[in-house]
C-alpha cells in the first residue's frame, strides 16, 4: 500500500530512489547547479536537445549513480499558464500520474518530490497537499487480482516523501483527507472491475453491510421479497428474469449538527447488463459489468463521508440487480407500477437503469423528504455520442445546484458537462397505454435527455441532478492516473460536495 511521508529536509537530500523535478516550458530547472554539480554536468545539453521539456504529462527520466546506488533524476512536465491564468490543477494530476508510471516501469518503489507553490494553482497548500495525495492513489491503483504469472503483475512506487513541507500540520491534513477519498475512489473501481458472476447484488449490498459495520453508519437492506411487497415494479422487474436476488440498500449519515440538510445521493446498481430480452449485441455487451458503477461510487463516498464528518445528512441508495433474460424475465410490452403509484411500459428491456431508479427515487422522496438529490448511473449509450469520455452528463431543472456540481467538478477534476434538460423533451417518453414509457421517441435523437426526464417523473419538485457517467466510469484513455477499465468517476465528486455543501 502506497505511504506518504512529509520531511522539511531539501528535496535534494532524499534517499529515495527517485527524485521528481516538476518542469514548465521556458522556466529554469530546480537545483540546477545541484543537479550538474553531483549527478549530471549535461543536464543543459539534454534539455537543449528535448522538445517536450516541461509539456504536460511528458516525463524524462535520468539515471545516475549516488553512493555506489543508481538513483534516478525524474523531470515531470506541469504545462505553462495561458495568459494570466493559473495553471489547471488537472495538469498537476497528470504530471503526478505520469511520475507513477514512469517509476513502474522502472520498479523504483520509493519516490521524493517536494510540492510546486501553491499558488501557481490559484489554491491553498492543503488542497495541492490533497489533490497530490489522490492522485498518487488513483494512479497506483491496478486490478491484477487474476492474473498468475508474477512478471505481470504490476509494481507500483510504495513509498513517496514530500519534501521541503514548512506547514507540516496542514499539508498532513490534505494528505490525511486525500487518503480517505482515493481509497474511496479505488475500492470503487476494484468493485467495478470485479467478474459480474462474482460482484453480484447480494455482494454489492454486503459490501454496503461492511461498510456500515465498520464506520457505525446506519443500514437499511431490503430483499427480493421486500421489494415486491413494498410495489417497486420497477426493481422487482428488472431482477424478474435472473436467478439472483435483487436488493435495495440504504445507508445513511447523519451530522451532530442541528437542522443540518439532507442530501440523498442515488446509484444504479446493475451488476451486469445484457440488455434482458432486448438482447445486446455480444461487443456491446462485453464492459456491462461496469452497470454498477454508479452504486459502487454512492457505496464508497458513503464511507468516505462516515469518515470525513461533513455538517450535511446524507442518504446514499442503490437498487441492485442483474439484467438476464429468460423464462421469467420481463418482457417489451409489460407495464410496471413504480413505487411512487406511477406507471411504465416496457418497450425495450435494456432501457432497465430508469427503471431500478424510478422505485429509487420515489422511496428517497416519500422517506427521507430530502433538500436535494444526486443520481449517478451508467444510463445512456447516447451519452456516450454526445459526451465521449472525459465529461460526465449533467442534467438538472435547478441552477443553483448545477453551480455547486461545477465547483466540485472544477476542485476535484471529475469533470462534469451540462446538457439541456427543458419540458419540451417530455413528449418523447409518453405512452398511450401507461404514464411513462422507459425509450424515448427516436425522432428527438436525444436519448441522454430523455432518459433524464424519466427519472424527472419520480423526484416531484425536490432539487434534483442526473449525472450520466456512461462515458466516464470505464476505460477513459489518455489520462495518466487512470487504466483501462474502472475510474471511480464521481466519487471525488460526491464526496466533494458533501464536504463543501455550506
Ligand atoms: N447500461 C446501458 C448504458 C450504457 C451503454 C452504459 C454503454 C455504458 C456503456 C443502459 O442500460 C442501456 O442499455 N441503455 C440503452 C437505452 C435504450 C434501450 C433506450 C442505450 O443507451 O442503448
Ligand atoms: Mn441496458
Ligand atoms: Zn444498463
Amino acid at each position: 500500500m502506497l505511504t506518504i511521508k512529509v520531511f522539511s529536509k531539501k528535496l535534494i537530500e532524499s534517499e529515495a530512489q527517485g527524485l521528481v523535478f516538476f518542469t514548465r516550458p521556458n522556466e529554469p530547472i530546480l537545483y540546477e547547479e545541484d543537479i550538474k554539480k553531483d549527478f549530471f554536468p549535461g543536464l543543459k545539453l539534454l534539455f537543449e536537445q528535448q522538445k517536450q521539456v516541461g509539456i504536460v504529462g511528458e516525463t524524462i527520466v535520468i539515471p545516475v549513480t549516488k553512493n555506489q546506488k543508481i538513483i534516478y533524476l525524474i523531470f515531470a512536465g506541469l504545462g505553462k499558464p495561458s495568459m494570466q491564468k493559473n495553471l489547471p490543477l488537472e495538469n498537476f494530476r497528470r504530471a503526478l500520474g505520469s511520475v507513477v508510471r514512469a517509476a513502474e516501469s522502472r520498479k523504483i518503489s520509493s519516490l521524493a518530490l517536494s510540492l510546486p507553490s501553491p499558488e501557481l494553482f490559484g489554491v491553498e497548500i492543503m488542497h495541492l497537499a490533497q489533490t497530490a495525495t489522490i492522485a498518487l492513489r488513483m494512479a497506483s491503483y491496478h486490478f491484477d487480482l487474476y492474473i498468475s504469472d508474477s512478471d505481470r503483475k504490476y509494481f507500483s512506487p510504495l513509498e513517496i516523501s514530500f519534501m521541503e513541507v514548512s506547514d507540516v500540520k496542514t499539508v498532513q491534513n490534505g494528505i490525511d483527507t486525500g487518503m480517505i477519498i482515493g481509497q474511496a475512489v479505488n475500492q470503487t473501481r476494484y468493485w467495478i472491475d470485479l467478474p459480474p458472476s462474482v460482484l453480484t447484488p447480494p455482494e454489492l449490498a454486503d459490501k454496503a453491510i461492511d461498510i456500515a459495520k465498520q464506520t457505525g453508519l446506519k443500514i437499511t437492506v431490503f430483499g427480493e421479497e421486500e421489494i415486491n411487497k413494498m410495489g417497486m415494479g420497477g426493481l422487482a422487474a428488472v431482477s424478474s428474469g435472473s436467478y439472483q436476488d435483487c436488493r435495495f440498500a440504504i445507508l445513511e449519515y447523519r451530522t451532530q449538527k442541528k437542522d443540518a440538510p439532507t442530501i440523498a445521493f442515488v446509484g444504479k446498481g446493475i451488476t451486469f447488463d445484457s440488455g434482458g430480452l432486448s438482447l445486446k449485441p455480444s461487443t456491446a455487451m462485453e464492459t456491462m459489468k461496469d452497470d454498477m458503477s454508479g452504486a459502487a461510487a454512492v457505496i464508497s463516498a458513503m464511507q468516505a463521508i462516515a469518515n470525513l464528518k461533513p455538517n450535511v445528512n446524507i442518504i446514499g441508495l442503490t437498487p441492485l440487480a442483474e439484467n438476464l433474460p429468460s423464462g421469467s424475465s420481463a418482457k417489451p410490452g409489460d407495464i410496471v407500477r413504480f413505487y411512487n403509484g406511477k406507471t411504465a411500459e416496457i418497450k425495450n428491456t435494456d432501457a432497465e437503469g430508469r427503471l431500478i431508479l424510478a422505485d429509487a427515487l420515489s422511496y428517497a422522496v416519500k422517506h427521507y423528504k430530502p433538500d436535494a438529490i444526486i443520481d449517478v448511473a451508467t444510463l445512456t449509450g447516447a451519452c456516450r455520442h454526445a459526451l465521449g469520455p472525459f465529461f460526465t452528463g449533467m442534467m438538472s431543472a435547478h441552477d443553483e445546484l448545477v453551480v455547486r456540481l461545477e465547483k466540485s467538478a472544477r476542485q476535484t477534476g471529475d469533470a462534469v458537462w451540462r446538457l439541456p434538460l427543458t419540458d419540451d423533451y417530455k413528449k418523447a417518453i409518453k405512452s398511450t397505454v401507461a404514464d411513462l414509457c422507459n425509450t424515448g421517441n427516436s425522432n428527438y435523437n436525444a436519448g441522454v435527455i430523455t432518459a433524464a426526464c424519466f427519472l424527472q417523473a419520480f423526484v416531484d419538485d425536490t432539487p434534483w441532478v442526473h449525472l450520466d457517467i456512461a462515458g466516464t466510469a470505464f476505460d477513459v484513455p489518455d489520462i495518466s492516473y487512470y487504466r483501462p477499465g474502472a475510474t471511480g468517476a464521481a466519487v471525488r465528486l460526491l464526496i466533494d460536495l458533501a464536504m463543501h455543501w455550506e
